[in-house]
């Protein structure tokens, strides 16, 4: 009793001592889509001008082996908010489809998991997502949004439940399926010849075979065919839309005014949270295709449309610093610059050129969840009251090492699920030296695709494949006949034994270990597999301890999947839509912009 009277003496010395002593500080969390590690001035390019993503790593420290748990927008943001490899949450998929695809499917990240925004919603937090979400909206029925940001620990949402992607704008092509929309519009036409060609014969008496029969055979083919093929067609109707919380408030979005839109949001965010805590994720649309056209970056850079964008993007970030620094709270203001993962190498168009990122001197890119391009991203952190400018971490960290640094720094001492990801505040500050990560797995869906050892001791960051997709055309560097690659499958070829790299000596992974020119190439394969098979069994056990104790075990266990067809595929009556479905249609008033 006595040790708690003092404990509250003490605090409320400390309250009188000077209020900001003790005020948590604020986080702004940016991350741009698909932008590659060589996109940036600071990591290395000398012909785009990055000056303010370059002053954020200047004023603070960078991060040179950043990597996102996953190399696709879907996983990469579920372990990014959760922590935790996106296996654990249901997010990895075991197939083709490895992002959400519908605003109306039932997949996302599940009600049952915790987010950093929620953790410092409940530490006192005011929080908001302003951009993109893509990790789901309804469960059972519209409106439920049991997947939605609002559920998920942000009390402000702004911005896309789903992505900016090519079918947002007509006549920029389309992401989803394009072979797959192309089969079904020629096995709708077929449908039409077959049932045409028929009704001749019957006319012509040459086959008795009644009408009757074939028109609702014909309705019923056509029926299973539209219900397959509306989806597709109304694309940019039905995925392409603004939210504001809860409410549809465009559909289908206007493109051009997305960046203003974004950074007034995001803007207006943080002058609205000047006197409390808050965190801010800005989710940016940017650099996703379609690149947008906004007139004051068209034709400025050096790199086409790609570059334009890429500048765009840099002015957006200096924005936020801006806002931030002017309203006095940049020395108390955690500020991190990031990517989901690589840039998209095979996309690029002869008219548009490069349209995708770039990932300098590392291997692969975009949906290769094991070579270096696809993963490793720009790092940044910036906090003049407590991180000294200028430092360089090479040490290996990870995008999930978001959630507990958070947890850390808002005081959140409450006991949590396992966790992938550490507290990077030692390294941030130069206590430690080491990372805490000395292995990393590396996932592509449900896949384990490599794996990194960071031994301790030395410089050495070995990195074991255990398979590799397989370029096309051969050699190419990537999988340009089908414009991304894939995990499974005759699509990729299993290593045995790995393939072996040293990422310290050969940041490009063009030069396989064996065992003559690596002296503990037998030890190292060894503890990586005995690592691997540590790390499985947590995610088949984990669930048990840490989730509600009443649940039993087995069904504790299982983690359902959320990236299954039934759970991707498009169904009405999940569809978010404003107005009265199927007629949906609505537009932001900005006049007040
Ligand atoms: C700089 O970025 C542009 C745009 O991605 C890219 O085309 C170029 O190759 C990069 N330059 C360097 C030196 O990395
Ligand atoms: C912010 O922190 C730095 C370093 O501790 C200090 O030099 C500066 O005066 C502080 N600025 C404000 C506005 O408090």
């Amino acid at each position: 009793m006595r040790s708690l009277l003092l404990a509250h003496f003490l605090f409320y010395l400390l309250l009188a001592a000077g209020e900001k002593v003790d005020r948590k500080p604020n986080f702004v969390l940016m991350m741009v889509d698909d932008l590659g590690i060589g996109d940036v001035g600071c990591y290395g390019n000398d012909t785009i001008r990055t000056p303010n993503i370059d002053r954020l790593a200047s004023e603070g420290v960078k991060l040179t082996q950043h990597i996102a748990a996953a190399p696709l927008c879907t996983p990469s943001r579920a372990a990014f908010m959760t922590g935790r490899y996106a296996l654990r949450s249901g997010l990895a998929s075991t197939g083709r489809v490895q992002v959400l695809l519908f605003l109306g499917g039932s997949g996302g990240l599940p009600p049952s998991e915790t987010t950093f925004a929620k953790r410092l919603q409940q530490q006192g937090y005011t929080t908001g997502l302003v951009g993109k979400w893509h990790l789901g909206v309804n469960c059972e029925q519209r409106g439920d949004h049991c997947h939605h940001p609002n559920q998920h620990g942000f009390s402000y949402f702004y911005g896309l439940p789903f992505t900016l992607f090519n079918d947002c704008v007509p006549g920029e092509g389309s992401d989803v399926f394009a072979d797959l929309q192309h089969a079904l519009r020629n096995l709708t036409m077929l449908l039409g010849v077959g049932l045409f060609t028929l009704v001749c014969v019957h006319v012509c008496g040459l086959l008795e075979v009644s009408l009757w029969i074939l028109v609702p055979l014909f309705f019923l083919s056509s029926l299973a065919t539209a219900v397959w093929y509306i989806p597709f067609k109304f694309l940019p109707t039905w995925n392409c839309i603004i939210m504001r919380n809860q409410e549809v408030i465009e559909q289908p979005m206007t493109v051009d005014t997305l960046p203003q839109r974004l950074l007034g949001e995001a803007q207006h965010f943080i002058k609205r949270n000047v006197d409390r805590p808050f965190l801010l994720f800005f989710s940016l649309a940017h650099i996703h295709t379609p690149l947008f056209k906004t007139p004051a970056f068209a034709g400025k850079s050096r790199h086409g449309r790609y570059g334009d964008n890429l500048e765009e993007v840099d002015w957006m970030i200096g924005q936020i610093t801006e806002t931030v620094d002017s309203l006095g709270l940049a020395n108390n203001t955690l500020m991190y610059f990031t990517s989901d993962h690589g840039g998209h190498l095979e996309d690029d168009d002869s008219v548009i050129g490069q349209k995708g990122g770039w990932n300098g001197i590392y291997k692969g890119g975009k949906a290769m969840g094991g070579w270096e391009g696809g993963i490793r991203v720009p790092g940044i952190f910036r906090w003049p009251g407590r991180l000294a400018a200028g430092r360089v971490v090479d040490e290996p960290t990870s995008l999930m090492d978001l959630y507990p640094t958070l947890k850390y720094l808002a005081m959140d001492k409450q006991s949590d699920r396992l966790s992938d990801g550490h507290n990077l505040m030692p390294l941030l500050e130069g206590k430690v030296e080491r990372s805490e990560h000395e292995f990393m797995f590396h996932y592509c869906g449900v896949s384990l695709n490599a794996v990194r050892w960071h031994p301790a001791g030395s410089d050495s960051v070995f990195k074991v494949h255990y398979f590799t997709p397989n370029f096309s055309p051969p050699g190419a560097g990537g999988c340009y006949d089908t414009k991304i690659c894939l995990c499974h499958g005759e699509h990729v070829t299993h290593h045995n034994p790995p393939l072996l790299y040293d990422l310290f000596h050969d940041p490009s992974e063009s030069r396989p270990l064996t065992p003559d020119t690596e002296p503990r190439y037998a030890e190292i394969l060894e503890q990586t597999a005995k690592t691997v098979e540590r790390h499985r069994n947590t995610l088949t056990n984990e669930q048990a301890s840490d989730e509600d104790h009443s649940q039993s075990n087995a069904e504790a266990h299982s983690i359902q999947s959320q990236m299954s067809w039934d759970k991707i595929l498009w169904r009405p009556w999940l569809q978010p839509c404003c107005g009265t479905f199927p007629f949906c249609g609505c537009k932001e008033d900005t006049t007040h912009i």
